[in-house]
Formats: C-alpha cells, sequence, structure tokens
C-alpha cells in the first residue's frame, strides 16, 4: 500500500474541512509537502530556520498556515528571493494566529522564515542534569494535539496530510532523529538529512536531539537512547519484532518501514507517542522485568489506528486511542495469552470506572463523540476515549465474532489507509457491514448511546479474570489478619500487583501500610506503574514515611498520568498542599510545558 507517485499526484479529497481547532481553508488551499530548514540552538533555546511549503490551489483565496508564537521574518516564493505579502491574524488561545499569504496565481510554493518562541510549548529544551548522561543537552517535540504550530507554521489539522524532508544543523556531537527515515549513526558535521515519503498530519511532526546512539534490534526495529541507557532499552524491550509480527499478522502490513524507540528523559510528559517510524518514549517503562512493554504495543498499534486512518478532527479522538487500546490488547493477548490480556482490559475498566466517577457521569466529556470547538483539545482529551472506546469496540466483537470483526478491521485499516475517518462514517460503515436488515440488534448494543451519550451504558462487557479473582482472595486474606509474609503471591504478575494495589479499601492503617512495604518493598519497586499507586495510597492514608520517596519521584518523573494524580492527592491530604507546593517548586522547572499547564491549574484553583 505504499503510495505511488500516480497516487500522490492526484488531488486528495479534501478533507480537514470542519475542524474548529485549525485556521487553514484546505477547501481554498491545501499543503502537500513540507521541507524544512532548522538550525538547532541550545544556548537561545530556539529553532530558526525556513519551511518550504508545496501547496494545491482550490481557488483564489489565500493560504492559510496555522502558527503559535512563532516569529516571522519574511515569506517568500520558492526562490527565497521575491517576497509575498502576509498577515499573521489576532491570537487566540491555545490556537495561536492565522498566517495568511498572499501568493499569485503560478506560485505553487511559499517559504516561510521563522524562528521558534521562547516558551514555544512543542519543545523541551533540556540541561544535561535533566538526562541519563548528565552530559549533554537534549531537545524533543511534543506535536499531538496542536502543538505542531508552535514549531512549524503549518496547517495543522489531522485532516490535512503531507510528505516531508528535512535538513537539521545541530551542536557537533549530538544525534538527531525525526519522524521520518533516520540516521544511525551521528554525523561527523552536525547536520541531518530527513525523508518522510509517507504522508502525514502536522500531529505526527517529530524531532529529537540529544546524546543519543541507535541499537538495532532486529532488521526493521531498533531502539535509541542515551549510552548510559541503551542496554537496559535493548534488553527490555527485546520483543519488539514479535509484537510487530503480531500487529501484522492480526491488521496487515505494516507501512512505514522501520519501527524504532527512543527512550527520552524522565520528563517525557506522556508514556509514548506514536511518531511515525520511531516511537517517543518515557523512560519510566525501563522496568528492568520487561513488566510495562504494553506501551510499546500501544503506540506501534497506532502505526494502523491513528497514524494510517486518523480522526477527523480532535472530536473523534476516540478512533484513534480507543481503536488503539483495543488493538494493543490484542497484540499483548498473541504475545501472552488471554489470560494475561484479560487483567489488561480489567484494568482498563477500572481505569473507565474512575475517570467517570470524576467527570460525573452527565459530563458530556464523557462521551465518545466530543465537542471542543472553543476549548483547548487537550482539556477533553482522556482515559474515556481510551477505555471507553476500547469497551465499545468489544462490544461489537463480541456481537460479530472475532473472525468477522477481524475482517472488517483488516479491511477498514487497508481501505482508508493515509486517509482520515470520522465517527459518524465509522457507525456508517459498521452499520453496513453488520446491521444492514437488523436495526434491532443494533438497537440493543446501544452503540449511538456509547458514542453520544455521557456515561457507562448497561451492556458494559463482563470480562473475568481468574488471576485477579486469586489476587483478591490474598488481599482479603491479609485483610482478614493473614500476615503479608503469608500470603502467595508467588505468581504475581506486575499485573497482579496492580490489581491487588488499587483494591485495597481506601483507608489503612499505619502499620498495615508498614506492614506490605516491608514485606513486598513497593517503595522500591522498579515499575513506576506500580510504586505511582502505592504512593497514591500512601498520600491518601497520610502515612508520612513515604515523604522522601514522593518527592524524589515528583521530582524526577514530568510524566503527567503520574505527577497530575499525586498531586490532586496531596492537595487534598491535611497539610499536603504546603508539602506540595515546596515539591513543585523544585519539580517545575523539570517539567514539561504540559506537564506545567496541568499542575499550575492544579495548585492555583481557589477550591482547593
Ligand atoms: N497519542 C497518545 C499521546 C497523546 C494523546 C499525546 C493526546 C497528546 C495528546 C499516546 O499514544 C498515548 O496514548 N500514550 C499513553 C500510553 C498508552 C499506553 C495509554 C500515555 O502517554 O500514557
Ligand atoms: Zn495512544
Amino acid at each position: 500500500m505504499k503510495e505511488t507517485a500516480a497516487q500522490s499526484a492526484t488531488a486528495p479529497e479534501i478533507t480537514g474541512v470542519n475542524d474548529p481547532h485549525s485556521f487553514s481553508k484546505p477547501e481554498s488551499a491545501v499543503m502537500t509537502h513540507l521541507f524544512l530548514e532548522l538550525n538547532v540552538d541550545f544556548k537561545e533555546k530556539k529553532l530558526t530556520g525556513t519551511a518550504t511549503i508545496d501547496f494545491e490551489r482550490r481557488d483564489s483565496e489565500d493560504l492559510i498556515l496555522d502558527t503559535r508564537d512563532l516569529n516571522i521574518f519574511r515569506v517568500t516564493d520558492e526562490t527565497g528571493s521575491k517576497d509575498l505579502p502576509y498577515r499573521l491574524g489576532n491570537p487566540v488561545p491555545f490556537m495561536g494566529s492565522a498566517l495568511s499569504i498572499s501568493a499569485p496565481t503560478g506560485v505553487k510554493q511559499v517559504k516561510v522564515f521563522y524562528s521558534t518562541g521562547p516558551d514555544a510549548p512543542a519543545l523541551q529544551w533540556l540541561d544535561p542534569s535533566q538526562t541519563a548522561g548528565k552530559k549533554s543537552p537534549f531537545l524533543f517535540t511534543q506535536s499531538e494535539a496542536i502543538l505542531a504550530r508552535t514549531w512549524v507554521p503549518v496547517q495543522d489539522s489531522p485532516g490535512i496530510r503531507f510528505t516531508y524532508d528535512a535538513v537539521v544543523h545541530v551542536p557537533g556531537g549530538l544525534m538527531a532523529v525525526m519522524s521520518a527515515e533516520n540516521p544511525k549513526e551521528k554525523s561527523a558535521d552536525g547536520i541531518y538529512s530527513f525523508h518522510m515519503p509517507q504522508r502525514i498530519p502536522a500531529y505526527l511532526l517529530a524531532l529529537a536531539v540529544g546524546d543519543f546512539v541507535f541499537k538495532a534490534v532486529d532488521q526493521r526495529t531498533g531502539i535509541y537512547a542515551e549510552p548510559v541507557t541503551i542496554d537496559k532499552a535493548v534488553y527490555e524491550f527485546a520483543k519488539m519484532p514479535e509484537m510487530v509480527a503480531a500487529a501484522e499478522k492480526l491488521y496487515g502490513p505494516y507501512e512505514w518501514g522501520q519501527y524504532d524507540l527512543i527512550i527520552l528523559p524522565p520528563s517525557f510528559p506522556f508514556g509514548g507517542m506514536e511518531n511515525p517510524r520511531i516511537t517517543f518514549c518515557t523512560p519510566t517503562i525501563l522496568a528492568g522485568d520487561r513488566s510495562l512493554t504494553t506501551l510499546v504495543a500501544h503506540e506501534l498499534a497506532h502505526s494502523w489506528s491513528g497514524n494510517l486512518v486518523t480522526n477527523a478532527t480532535w472530536n473523534d479522538f476516540w478512533l484513534n486511542e480507543g481503536f488503539t487500546v483495543y488493538f494493543e490488547n490484542r497484540i499483548m493477548e498473541l504475545l501472552y495469552g488471554k489470560d494475561f490480556a484479560d487483567m489488561q482490559r480489567l484494568l482498563g475498566q477500572q481505569d473507565l470506572k474512575e475517570t467517570v466517577a470524576e467527570l460525573g457521569d452527565t459530563s458530556r466529556d464523557t462521551q465518545l463523540k466530543l465537542d471542543l470547538k472553543g476549548r483547548d483539545p487537550d482539556d477533553g482529551m482522556t482515559d474515556i476515549a481510551y477505555e471507553k472506546g476500547n469497551s465499545l469496540l468489544l462490544v461489537i466483537e463480541n456481537y460479530t465474532g472475532r473472525k468477522a470483526w477481524d475482517e472488517f478491521l483488516r479491511s477498514y485499516f487497508q481501505k482508508h489507509a493515509f486517509k482520515t475517518m470520522d465517527t459518524e462514517k465509522f457507525l456508517e460503515e459498521l452499520k453496513l457491514q453488520f446491521f444492514q436488515d437488523n436495526k434491532k440488534a443494533w438497537d440493543s448494543l446501544q452503540i449511538e448511546k456509547w458514542v453520544y451519550q455521557p456515561g457507562i451504558p448497561s451492556n458494559l462487557p463482563v470480562i473475568r479474570s481468574a488471576r485477579f479473582e486469586y489476587a483478591e482472595q490474598q488481599a482479603k486474606a491479609w485483610l482478614q489478619g493473614t500476615p503479608a509474609s503469608s500470603l502467595d503471591v508467588t505468581r504475581f504478575s506486575a499485573f497482579e500487583w496492580m490489581h491487588f494495589l488499587q483494591q485495597l479499601p481506601p483507608t489503612l492503617k499505619e502499620e498495615q501500610l508498614k506492614e506490605l512495604d516491608e514485606t513486598f518493598h513497593f517503595t522500591q519497586s522498579g515499575n513506576s506503574e506500580i510504586l505511582f499507586l502505592w504512593l497514591q495510597l500512601c498520600i491518601r492514608n497520610n502515612y508520612h514515611q513515604s515523604d522522601p520517596a514522593i518527592e524524589s519521584f515528583l521530582i524526577h518523573v514530568g510524566r503527567r498520568k503520574f505527577v497530575k494524580p499525586l498531586f490532586t492527592e496531596l492537595i487534598k491530604s491535611p497539610g499536603g498542599k504546603a508539602f506540595a507546593k515546596r515539591i513543585y517548586e523544585t519539580a517545575r522547572p523539570n517539567y514539561h510545558a504540559i506537564t506545567r499547564q496541568t499542575i499550575d491549574e492544579l495548585l492555583n484553583s481557589n477550591n482547593n
């Protein structure tokens, strides 16, 4: 399914038109290719260079790009010599400013000379002390959802796809990678060239620069990491080739050539980001025992759900994430069996229930189809898209049977590859395939309720896990007086530990927490998910022996999924707000803008 020249030459269908989060008007002029030339300046913390944009004109209107806090110096035609008039619109919060370029007929390329602003939220500039090696600075980007426009002037809508090339200049001794064909060795002159032959939306533009090396896992998978981390990472992710093979077996060929990972410093605000050809990920999944590699299955699955078939707008985010959670579980099921996958599904259902409880079961943010117009999409992107989305797909699978469902998905990915999908189109295709003469079945599955109504419908799939039931029995025995040291936990995987911790009663006595930690050493756990759940429990129960561990975790790790609930819990605890503020003073400079925004809001809000 590689795009042929002939395919790319035909005018792409007009998508990206109704995206409330982009100023671009693709129905007038739509970009088709980007050529970036960038200089990476660690001293000034700034990218400077040019973005040359090929576009197709559909009427005589201007070409409109999204920008946010960029310094625009000049706009010219492709020769770089003829200036073109342009206007920068008034900035709108989180949306930025429309850059309208008047290009006379005949001009098919424009060149924007620009530099990034000092606080571009897509960029995190790290000092050497914030890296694993402590010797070299590090830069990484995070473009999803609408942050690409803070480092590249671009039509920043998931409905608009383009190919790209880039030349990036970095300080000597550093390496650069992008969501494109990547170098495997450092260059002597600090100049790197990139080529991305497949069309991608702007949110998948990515760049990382630092002192990292590459090690192949097999011919088409590999890992980039700092020299001090690389061997641990290669051990941790040894199953990457099997994961790719499993994914292909399920839903068709991997379309992007290479599949690599880059291990970023701990301030990376997410677990992982599915940048094409190279997943960006947090070092907090380096547990030492391969117990957190599910995250890799998730980001890999995005190579189909999301990167091949892309949500039309952020209102359809569940099509990216819900499908990916479903797909990720299926990969893990092939590798580790059904009981493993079921434990993971149950943990997901637990997250779903917690998120609905938090947001309220009448909150419109608990619908699958979102309405984010006028809001920062980041505010509406919750676990709902992931776990309610996955649950709906399980409902459908249970109805159609796995074989028919897998066939549907395989053809879905093939038919819509390199295109966008919205909720309505998906439901239409689903109906056509499985419910044509069966309105009754359609209604009984409550599909429209799942999609367009808040809360959790009554037909949430019931999943049973003997292994979780066993873990529950152990927890119960302990609560009834069996000493922790006598519990049978020899066969517990990380999932059982997570479940064990999650289903303990909310209040425990100090001696109880002490006993648990002395027996199972949660505070020393190398598994960040277990450590996180443990610390959350400690805060909830005012167990202050863990304060140093909480402080060190929050200063070291900037992954929002961990940091936000821990701060939330601290604020609620007696005297905890002062402790939280003190920690945050030290931690904040280490955090990424995305995490910072969340925690700033949390600590500054007046109702606590
Ligand atoms: N695409 C997301 C990350 C994302 C979502 C970035 C929305 C910006 C806006 C990525 O695939 C993801 O879902 N990451 C999860 C891990 C996953 C195993 C659930 C994360 O970062 O926790
Ligand atoms: Zn995801």
